[in-house]
């Protein structure tokens, strides 16, 4: 069984990002399951209280969940032609402390994947997060290219990603990865 965990960027109810975490969930190859983490409870990064209270325990989940992962789907917005905040501030909590960075970061696999109602398919947040997670010597799997999402008002509806042929196209790309990373 190949184990990959997903975090979706938005904390927003009918986040589109989130919506297309699970569809991801759904649309797993046999053999393989996504686990989504979440990022909602984690707290704005202040050093004082890591010095003080160490790592909260909604971090210690996500830390969990990524060292014990083949895998991680990242799927992000884009904010101001960048990354969200939540999103960053989540992955700087895990990367704490840095000796941690090697047993949960280092060398893991990610894909990334984002969704937008504009028309860049969140291109730019992506671009961002390159360099991020470069820094922490994550693997970006790029074989398959950029996974973007546009216009996604007309792609989402009540029961989440409705689109067909999007459907199928996060099928094909998460067996790719799924692929990736069980060889
Ligand atoms: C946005 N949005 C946005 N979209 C985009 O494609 N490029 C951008 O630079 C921005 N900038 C931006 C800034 C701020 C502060 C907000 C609140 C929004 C729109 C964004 O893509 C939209 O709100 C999505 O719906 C956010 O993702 P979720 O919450 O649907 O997952």
């Amino acid at each position: 069984m190949v184990r990959l965990v997903g975090i979706a960027g938005s904390l927003r109810r009918g986040s589109y990002n989130r919506a297309l975490l699970r569809a991801a969930t759904e649309l797993m190859p046999p053999g393989a399951e996504l686990k989504v983490l979440s990022i909602d409870e984690v707290p704005l990064y202040n050093a004082d209280n890591e010095h003080e209270l160490g790592i909260p325990e909604p971090v210690a989940a996500l830390k969990r969940g990524i060292e014990t992962a083949a895998g991680l789907v990242l799927v992000t917005p884009e904010y101001n032609g960048g990354m969200p905040g939540v999103l960053k501030n989540a992955i700087d909590w895990i990367s704490r402390p840095p000796e941690d960075i090697p047993r949960v970061l280092r060398g893991k696999a990610v894909a990334l994947m984002g969704a937008t109602p504009g028309g860049f398919g969140t291109a730019f947040s992506q671009v961002g997060w390159l360099h991020v997670l470069r820094t922490l010597r994550m693997t970006v799997w790029v074989e398959q290219g950029p996974f973007y999402v546009s216009r996604a008002a007309e792609s989402f509806g009540e029961s989440g990603l409705e689109d067909v042929e999007l459907r199928e196209r996060l099928r094909k790309y998460l067996a790719a990865f799924v692929d990736h990373v069980g060889r």
